[in-house]
């Protein structure tokens, strides 16, 4: 097995280039997950990496091979794309060994691969049906267990779970992960979803428009980005944005009507800054400072949407029941110490 490793890489097409410079070491058996929002260049990089797209500049490794150059075939890599793509004349056994049949490989070690896949993927009492007779999570089981019949130093994974219904969504995040703890490989997943990302990733790499914006595991991104679009993209509802100036007393936020204590160095003081606070982290409170658009109770959990009077969105999370009025208003309750801040230019973190 064998981790991956990105130098510089740049993507060009023709004039628009979409990758910029990407450095990224992944290491052996490693789950690396590549979230950001749609056409960010997740899709791209996971290509060039797979030998899919020519590399413009930079260098991609493989172990301890230059894999810039070689074919698909030759990186010892294999991909599972959103679309399971499988062949709807052949059986789910016939499609899991077809790759290896083309290749020449004898039947019985082709049997004995698809054996381990299937047994792998329970996907036993499916191996004589053809794709029509299996669900969305069972076609795309079958995908997995076509890349995993290869044995790959390497999966790619391309947003495999985004044709599926929410409820197969975890199921199969939960198989994925369970894959991973059996197969031990390294696996490159993309995904847009922050959940996905956060659940199976050992480190996720946030893009946005082909630079990284930050690396790390799931809880440090969560706890410490770096700067404001990594905050506001994971977590889930996402962090709220306020806007402040720094103060000696603490960070001034006039939607919130409020002073948050904190001292910072007096060469800040005057300085405007925007404030993060994630909906998990306030609670509705004493005051009047917000206005109260909609509470959504979902039984476990409730979501209290607020206005302030400045037009800033404000979302609290909180256990059991909201129990704000509609249309009345309501303060914030807010911990000082778990408020971020985010210089208004740069969007990099205050710390
Ligand atoms: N074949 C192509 N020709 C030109 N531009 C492309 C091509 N493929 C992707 N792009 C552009 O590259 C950027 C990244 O795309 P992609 O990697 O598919 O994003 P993601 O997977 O993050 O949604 C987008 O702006 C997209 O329009
Ligand atoms: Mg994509």
């Amino acid at each position: 097995m064998s981790g991956v490793q990105l130098n510089k890489v740049i993507k060009k097409y023709g004039d628009v280039q979409v990758i910029h410079g990407v450095d990224l070491q992944v290491a052996d058996g490693e789950f690396c997950v590549f979230v950001g929002p749609s056409g960010c260049g997740k899709s791209t990089l996971l290509r060039m990496v797979a030998g899919l797209e020519e590399t413009t500049g930079g260098s991609i490794g493989i172990g301890s091979r230059d894999v810039t150059r070689l074919d698909p075939a030759e990186r010892g890599v294999a991909m599972v794309f959103q679309t399971y793509a499988l062949y709807p004349h052949m059986t789910v056994r016939e499609n899991m060994g077809f790759g290896l049949k083309m290749n020449g490989y004898p039947k019985a070690e082709i049997d004995a691969k698809v054996a381990e896949a299937s047994r792998i993927l329970k996907l036993d009492e499916y191996l004589a049906r053809k794709p029509a007779a299996l669900s969305g999570g069972q076609r795309q089981r079958v995908s997995i267990g076509r890349a995993i019949v290869r044995g790959p130093e390497v999966f790619l994974f391309d947003e495999p779970l985004s044709n599926l219904d929410a409820e197969l969504r975890v199921e199969m995040r939960v198989e994925i992960a369970r894959l991973h703890k059996e197969i031990g490989a390294t696996m490159i997943y993309v995904t847009h979803d922050q959940v996905e990302a956060m659940t199976l990733a050992d480190k996720i790499v946030v893009l946005r428009k082909g630079v990284i914006e930050q690396v790390g595991a799931p809880l440090d991104l969560y706890n410490d980005p770096d700067n404001r679009f990594v905050a506001g993209f994971i977590g889930s509802p996402s962090m709220n944005f306020l806007s402040g100036t720094i103060t000696p007393e603490g960070v001034e936020v006039p939607g919130l009507k409020t002073v948050i204590p904190r001292q910072l160095a007096p060469a800040m003081h005057g300085r405007p800054v925007i404030v993060g606070l994630r909906p998990e982290h306030v609670a509705v409170g004493e005051g009047d400072a917000l206005h109260v658009d909609l509470t959504e109770n979902l039984g476990g959990v409730a979501f209290t949407h607020l206005m302030t009077d400045t037009g800033e969105k404000v979302v609290v999370e909180q256990r059991g029941t909201s129990a704000a009025k509609e249309g009345s208003r309501i303060g914030l309750t807010i911990d000082p110490a778990l408020m971020f801040l985010f210089d208004p230019q740069t969007e990099q973190r205050i710390r």
